[in-house]
């Protein structure tokens, strides 16, 4: 889709065809493009349903507003979910910032929650028809408090210009490539040296990055926070001229559990397995935050390189699931295959850490067919590698 086709179908007659569009119940069937053909010119007919068919895929993301939203693909893959938005919006809000520049805006998700947060907002996006969306989306809305202003152009040419004393900077940069496995700086744009200039602590900056950002990538002095929100591990961000103290690092469990580690976090022991198990939440693993944790919850680890913990006392947290052990099995499929029969079991859930194995094909091994559930955790001890037959703990978890 081009800049004008997005102008097109913000015109009378693109909402007159957007209705239409959403009036059909498969808006990729050739019943629905005959439809809208019928009545419109065949690129708006098209960009029309393609519009719908996003729009309903967006709703998970942003519930009804995605009705009144515009999208790419991408743009909407990418775009971050309006709560850890929210939460990106009231860190800036929290420093002090009045302006703010989003560099690299998408369809505008962060630069939505960041107007609507009473800041002011220049959104900068170097793809035209993504900017023109963004427009859309920032305009309709409705909930921007403060000036507007979506600038097409280059994030790296801009910033000298844009970024006057006093304004908070954000960029969640895009990857050049589609390889999500490798984690390279080099895919990013705007560039790997222009994000880390914006962290440089002059001003208040937030740069989003995937979860899976190595520590050593993190530059000396600014904040990490890893954010997980309906249990999905979804970033890192990092923070510089907010009033995190330098060099830590945080799990942030949305909307409001954050586990805080400075420089050198608790070390924790090795222990041989008690009676419960802890399956910490991605953001606290992500974020090395398991030694303070462990102090929390008065638990050790199982192995000096897994990421479970194990203590005698059921404690409600936020930050761990925990699971009560009630029998300990070896790690043979020959046991295991008889166990799974002996107890009956035909609903069977298979976590493991540390051993190389694939839960779903072992659980197709393991042929379980009876009438009985069970989760299993495979997991390197003191022992070597074990099994462990457990059951969710009766405490329940604080509510996130
Ligand atoms: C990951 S998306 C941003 C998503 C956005 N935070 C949201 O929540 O909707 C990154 C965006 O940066 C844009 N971009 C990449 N390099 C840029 C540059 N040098 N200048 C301006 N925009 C850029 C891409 O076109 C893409 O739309």
């Amino acid at each position: 889709m081009n800049a004008d086709l997005v102008q097109r179908l913000t015109s009378p007659a693109g909402v007159e065809a957007l209705l239409l569009a959403d009036r059909q119940s498969d808006p990729s069937s050739l019943a629905a493009a005959a439809a809208l053909r019928a009545a419109f010119p065949p690129e708006l007919a098209s960009a029309a349903l393609s519009q719908t068919e996003l729009r309903r895929r967006a709703q998970t993301k942003f519930g009804p507003s995605a009705a009144g939203m515009l999208f790419t693909r991408d743009g909407l893959e990418q775009a971050t979910r309006p709560a850890v938005a929210g939460h990106h919006a009231s860190r800036l809000v929290a420093a002090g910032a009045k302006r703010v520049v989003d560099f690299g805006c998408g369809i505008g998700a962060d630069a939505m929650a960041f107007a609507a947060a009473g800041l002011d907002l220049v959104a900068v996006e170097r793809d035209p028809a993504t900017a023109a969306i963004a427009r859309h989306n920032l305009t309709s809305a409705g909930t921007a408090v403060g000036s507007v202003e979506v600038v097409v152009g280059d994030a790296e040419e801009l910033a000298a210009a844009l970024l006057t004393p006093g304004t908070a900077v954000f960029c969640d940069p895009a990857r050049r490539t589609a390889n999500r496995r490798l984690w390279r700086v080099q895919d990013f744009t705007p560039s790997w040296p222009f994000v880390l200039g914006l962290l440089d602590g002059t001003r208040s900056a937030g740069v989003k990055l995937g979860p899976a950002l190595p520590h050593s990538f993190i530059p000396a002095g600014v904040h990490a926070e890893w954010v997980s929100h309906r249990s999905d591990t979804i970033e890192v961000c990092l923070w510089s001229g907010t009033d995190d103290p330098p060099d830590s690092r945080a799990a942030m469990l949305l909307p409001g559990h954050r586990l805080l580690v400075r420089q050198t976090p608790p070390a924790l022991e090795v222990s041989d397995l008690r009676r419960y198990l802890y399956e910490p939440d991605g953001a606290v693993i992500r974020a090395g935050a398991i030694g303070v944790l462990g102090r929390l919850l008065d638990a050790s680890l199982v192995d000096a390189q897994i990421a479970y913990l194990t203590g005698d006392r059921l404690l409600a947290t936020p930050y761990a699931e925990p699971f009560e052990i009630v029998d300990r099995l070896p790690y043979n499929e020959k046991v295991l295959r008889r166990w799974v029969s002996t107890a009956d079991i035909g609903t069977l859930e298979i976590k493991k850490r540390g051993i190389d194995v694939d839960p779903a094909e072992l659980r197709k091994r393991l042929r379980p067919r009876g009438s009985q559930a069970a989760t299993l955790v495979i997991t390197r001890t003191p022992h070597g590698a074990q099994v462990l037959v457990v059951r969710r703990a009766a405490l329940p978890a604080e509510p996130r």
